[in-house]
């Protein structure tokens, strides 16, 4: 298959990415690599790629030397011309868009950064799906969209129309505008609800990365709503798993000649582990795996936050045989693992 990836700068992108290049797949990886966190890691993450900092440039292919079925181009969502001209070239049989602007708490600082990002540039995405008859859109959606929705398991039948963050709300309205444009245009579009995703080469703004970083640095952690929180923290490589499934199938490419009715060609999925752990529990993990006992803030609890997400997987795992394998403590051991080597830590002193 031909792939767009967007956001392949990006945590989620990056292993994605990664995965299907080694299978076989041709990808095209875009991103503007943006400066919401240290571009280092980003372009640390295109060099394990086989993209040098050296050959990125905008709106201009560089081509990997690990995967000669890979090729990068710098380049915004914002720019929905550039965006047609190389889905026009490129013809692609799936997009797969995780480029977005990220994180809870930032949209709270810079709205418009996700208006920018989510809004418009999702619509020119779907517009390039529209004229360039992609079969396939695949899209990150976040399990931010349960908001204040308090049933658990968090089901894909549940009311997700009370977001309470504007990062939510765009991401709700990228479920809206897909399902329109399935309906519309008749392309399939399938939504993918990420529930709290880590591993390595992460992302700072993360509970687990900036953690390790303060830990290390002898540095106490906020712990928000008294540690009264849980998590369906899901593990990189369950994720792509996930992703991938989505992308080979069982939605025959073929859907978009057959004219089937809107309903079956938008959907939107919870990728999570499906199992929430407490997060004092997560705390004690990566002590433990630190050999350090740190110090801890007790913090009331965020705007724009919830204080739990669990995720039900029973749809991912009928329709896609969805099976999440990774425990908190062999994926928490990854990160650690990752991360020592990524910033040359040798020992770390009690
Ligand atoms: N990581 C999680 O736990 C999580 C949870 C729920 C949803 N998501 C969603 O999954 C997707 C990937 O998340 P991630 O954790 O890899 O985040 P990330 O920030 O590491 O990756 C996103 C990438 O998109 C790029 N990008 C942002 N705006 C862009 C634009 N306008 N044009 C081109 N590139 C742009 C960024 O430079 C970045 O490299 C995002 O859509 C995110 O909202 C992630």
């Amino acid at each position: 298959m031909k792939i767009l990836v967007t956001g392949s700068a990006g945590f989620i992108g990056f292993h994605l990415t990664k995965y299907l290049l080694e299978r076989g797949d041709i990808v095209v990886g875009l991103d503007n690599i943006n400066d919401y966190y240290d571009v280092n890691l980003k372009y640390g993450r295109l060099s394990e790629a086989g993209i040098t900092r050296e050959s990125v440039s905008l709106k201009k292919y560089s081509i990997s030397s690990k995967y000669p079925n890979y090729s990068f181009v710098q380049a915004d969502l914002s720019d929905l011309q550039y965006l047609k001209e190389i889905c026009e070239i490129e013809k692609f049989d799936v997009i797969c868009n995780l480029a977005a602007q990220a994180g809870v708490r930032y949209s709270l600082i810079n709205p418009q950064a996700y208006i920018d990002s989510n809004i418009q540039g999702f619509l020119n995405i779907l517009e390039c799906c529209r004229d360039n008859q992609i079969k396939h859109l695949v899209y990150a959606s976040s399990s931010s969209v349960y908001g204040l929705n308090d049933e658990m398991p968090f089901s894909e039948s549940h009311k997700t129309d009370r977001p309470i963050s504007l990062y939510a709300a765009t991401k709700k309205s990228n479920e809206l505008m897909a399902h329109t444009y399935s309906h519309l245009f008749n392309f399939q579009t399938t939504g993918l609800r990420f529930f709290t995703v880590y591993g390595p080469w992460g992302r700072p703004d993360m509970a687990l990365f900036s953690f390790t970083d303060r830990i290390l640095k002898g540095l106490p952690i906020s712990i928000y709503n008294n540690g009264e929180m849980r998590r369906d923290f899901t593990y990189i490589d369950d994720i792509v798993d996930g992703i991938v499934k989505v992308i080979d199938g069982p939605i025959s490419l073929g859907t978009f000649d057959k004219t089937p009715s809107s309903e079956s060609l938008s959907s939107v999925y919870n990728i999570g582990r499906g199992m929430p752990v407490n997060l004092m529990d997560f705390i004690s993990e990566l002590e433990s795996c630190l050999g350090i006992n740190c110090i801890k803030e007790l913090m009331p609890m965020q705007d724009g936050d919830v204080a739990q997400t669990w995720a039900d997987i029973e749809n991912m795992r009928s329709r896609f045989n969805y099976n999440p394998k990774y425990s908190l403590q062999i994926g928490v051991k990854a990160f650690i693992d990752w991360y020592k080597n990524y910033y040359n830590i040798q020992s770390i002193a009690q």
